[in-house]
C-alpha cells in the first residue's frame, strides 16, 4: 500500500512563475491563474492596477463586483494592497462563484499568497466585514445572479475561465448585463485580449483600452469602460 495522502479536494495547489501558489481545477483541467505569468503578478497587473481601483478609493467609497472568485487571488491581492492605502473610504465587494467548495478551500489552503490579503479575505468570508471593507457572497451560476443584482458598481473584475471552457460567460448578453450594473465611468478589468471578446464587449456598449504589459513579459489584458454620457 503506497504511503500517499490523496487530496479529496477537486482543486490542487498550482505553483506559478512568480513563486506564488494558485489552484488547479480538476473539473475544468485549468489553472485558476496563469502558471506562466504568476498568480500574484497577473492579479496585480491585470486586475488591481488595470482597473484603477486604487485611485478611486483615494477619493470615494468603491463598489467592486468580483465575477468568479475562483482561488480568490484577485481579491486577496486587492485586499493586500488596500491595507497599505491611507484612505477613509469604504470598499464594498460582491463576489459571485458557482463552486461553493472554493470558500472552504480558501479557508484551509494556507499556502495561498499574499498571506495578509488571504487572511483578510478569510475574515470577510466568515464575518462579512473587516474594518472599512464589506463582502457579500452569491453562490451559483453568475448569469441569473447578475440579472437580479440591484446595486451599481464602480469596478468589475471579470474572470471566468477561457471562452473554450466557459463559453456561457463570454456572451454579448452577459456583457450587456454587466454594462447595466456599472456606474457611468465604471471599469471592467479582464485578463483576456481576444479580438472577438473585445468586439462583443463593444456591442454591449463599452469602449476599451489594453492593459500594459510590464516588461512585455506576457499577453496584455483589457479594461472595458462605460463612458460618461
Ligand atoms: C479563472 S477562475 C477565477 C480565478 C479567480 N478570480 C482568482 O483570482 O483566483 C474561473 C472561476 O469561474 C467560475 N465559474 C465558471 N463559470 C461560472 C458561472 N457560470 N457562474 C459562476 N462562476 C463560474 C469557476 O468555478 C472558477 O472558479
Amino acid at each position: 500500500m503506497p504511503n500517499l495522502a490523496l487530496l479529496k479536494d477537486k482543486n490542487k495547489p498550482l505553483p506559478t512563475a512568480d513563486g506564488s501558489i494558485s489552484l488547479y481545477s480538476m473539473d475544468y483541467h485549468e489553472g485558476y491563474r496563469a502558471k506562466s505569468v504568476g498568480a500574484f503578478t497577473e492579479s496585480l497587473h491585470k486586475f488591481y492596477h488595470a482597473s484603477g481601483i486604487e485611485k478611486m478609493l483615494m477619493h470615494k467609497d468603491v463598489r467592486l463586483l468580483d465575477i468568479c472568485l475562483g482561488g480568490g487571488s484577485n481579491l486577496a491581492v486587492t485586499l493586500d494592497k488596500v491595507a497599505e492605502l491611507d484612505t477613509p473610504y469604504k470598499l464594498h465587494i460582491v463576489t459571485v462563484e458557482k463552486q461553493s467548495s472554493l470558500f472552504d478551500t480558501i479557508r484551509h489552503a494556507r499556502y495561498l499568497w499574499p498571506q495578509r490579503g488571504y487572511n483578510t479575505l478569510r475574515k470577510l468570508i466568515d464575518d462579512g466585514d473587516c474594518g472599512n471593507i464589506r463582502l457579500d457572497i452569491a453562490i451559483g451560476d453568475a448569469r441569473p445572479i447578475l440579472e437580479k443584482l440591484q446595486w451599481q458598481f464602480d469596478v468589475v473584475y471579470f474572470d471566468p475561465f477561457g471562452k473554450r471552457k466557459n463559453p456561457e460567460m463570454w456572451t454579448v448578453e452577459v456583457f450587456s448585463t454587466v454594462y447595466k450594473l456599472l456606474a457611468q465611468g465604471g471599469k471592467v478589468a479582464t485578463y483576456s485580449s481576444g479580438k472577438v471578446i473585445r468586439e462583443d464587449f463593444v456591442k454591449a456598449g463599452f469602449s476599451f483600452v489594453s492593459t500594459s504589459k510590464p516588461g512585455g513579459a506576457f499577453q496584455e489584458g483589457t479594461v472595458f469602460i462605460k463612458d460618461l454620457k
